[in-house]
């Protein structure tokens, strides 16, 4: 049964491991082996994407972290500007379209008052269009936009979205690739994306597979007070991701920077009761990423490493090791946002908080 938790303590961990399922739902009948099938986007898609060279995203939460992530795909792969906003700030501004922008709301329920009125604020304007990728076939902002793309995460319960939030980015992806298609994007590298695509269950189960690993970093964390989380590029939104959940289930104030920000200040709160973790996947900023944490080292931060296995970290001595394996760049955002939502689980537990229920805190926001 879909609401029961089963073997898992927590409907935030069943959550969690459900994501190798809920991604090739999501998948499912949206990719052939070499394409994105756009027809999952529905009929008024076509003459839409069509028009577009330029995407507005806006969210709230985690799904605007999802939005954030979805800024470096439409770049790499669509070579398309996108701005991404928090509803509650796009909502109150004047906002100035440019021909051509394909407006996205992001929801996990589509409910949220804030990304509702951003949608409606959004009718008004002369957008090419507006569409939704939600979880919730019913749902109000499914309902009053043009389109739709839905996550198939299945009914998540836990306040802290975890399988919503991969799979909105798995849906991100696919709208990446067909606005790519329109802009440049080449068969070859459509179809070498879309085999990457079909890895990623097993990505991410093997991601999982660093559960236990996890769990004993996670017992350094549960007397502090404050967390620093660092990555680059489209990783500084899995960091921001990861901070977010540590908040929102362990109460532990935790921020995130870009790593190139560091000396831009937070450098100034390192020292050896600052856990800092830091996710580096194997790409190009890895030497840029090395040489930030370096300098965390050099004050006494503790440094945990999320990283790949072939990244070159190997020297415990200066920081401690999650390794994963070797993941395609573009699947990165996604693989990497796992150990993180283990730790925020893990901590949670030892400190014996309502990990489902979080103080203050609810599911679906729908009111202002
Ligand atoms: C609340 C939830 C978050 C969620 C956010 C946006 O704050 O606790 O988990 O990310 O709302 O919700 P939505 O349903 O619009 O994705």
């Amino acid at each position: 049964d879909e609401i029961e938790k089963g073997e898992f303590g927590h409907f935030m961990l069943k959550e969690i491991y459900e994501q190798p399922r809920v991604i090739k739902n999501t998948l499912s009948g949206r990719i052939s082996d070499r394409h994105v099938l756009e027809e999952a986007f529905g009929v008024k898609s076509k003459a839409i994407f069509d028009q577009v060279d330029n995407v507005q995203i806006v969210a709230c939460g985690t799904s605007f972290h999802a939005g954030l992530i979805t800024k470096y795909w439409l770049e790499n792969i669509a070579k398309m500007p996108c701005q991404v906003d928090i509803a509650s700030d796009y909502r109150y501004r004047n906002i100035i379209v440019r021909p051509g922008t394909l407006f996205v709301t992001i929801s996990q329920s589509g409910e949220t008052a804030d990304t509702l009125a951003a949608l409606r604020y959004a009718q008004e304007l002369p957008y090419v269009g507006r569409l939704a990728i939600c979880n919730v076939a019913t749902s109000s902002l499914v309902r009053e936009s043009d389109f739709s793309l839905l996550t198939m995460a299945g009914r998540e319960i836990g306040v802290a979205s975890t399988k919503a939030f991969t799979t909105q980015l798995v849906a991100l992806l696919l709208m990446s690739l067909v606005l790519g298609r329109r802009n440049g994007l080449d068969e070859e590298s459509e179809a070498a994306y879309i085999r990457d695509l079909h890895q990623l269950p097993d990505i991410v189960d093997k991601a999982l597979a660093q559960d236990q690993a996890i769990q004993r970093l996670s017992i350094q964390f549960a007397d502090k007070h404050h967390a620093l989380f660092l990555g680059r590029g489209p990783q500084y939104p899995v960091a921001k991701e990861g901070a977010l959940k540590l908040k929102e289930i362990s109460y532990i104030h935790a921020e995130a920077y870009p790593a190139g920000e560091l000396k831009h200040g937070p450098l100034a709160l390192v020292d050896d009761k600052m856990p800092v973790i830091a996710v580096a996947p194997n790409d190009e900023l890895l030497g840029k990423l090395k040489g930030n944490l370096a300098e965390v080292s050099a004050r006494g931060g503790k440094l945990f490493v999320i990283a790949d296995e072939s990244a070159g970290f190997d020297d415990e001595v200066d920081y401690q090791l999650v390794r994963l394996p070797p993941v395609p760049e573009v699947l990165a955002p996604i693989v990497y946002t796992i150990p993180l939502q283990l730790l925020s689980y893990h901590v949670a537990i030892l400190k014996g908080t309502d990990v489902d229920h979080p103080r203050n805190l609810a599911k679906s926001v729908t009111v202002e």
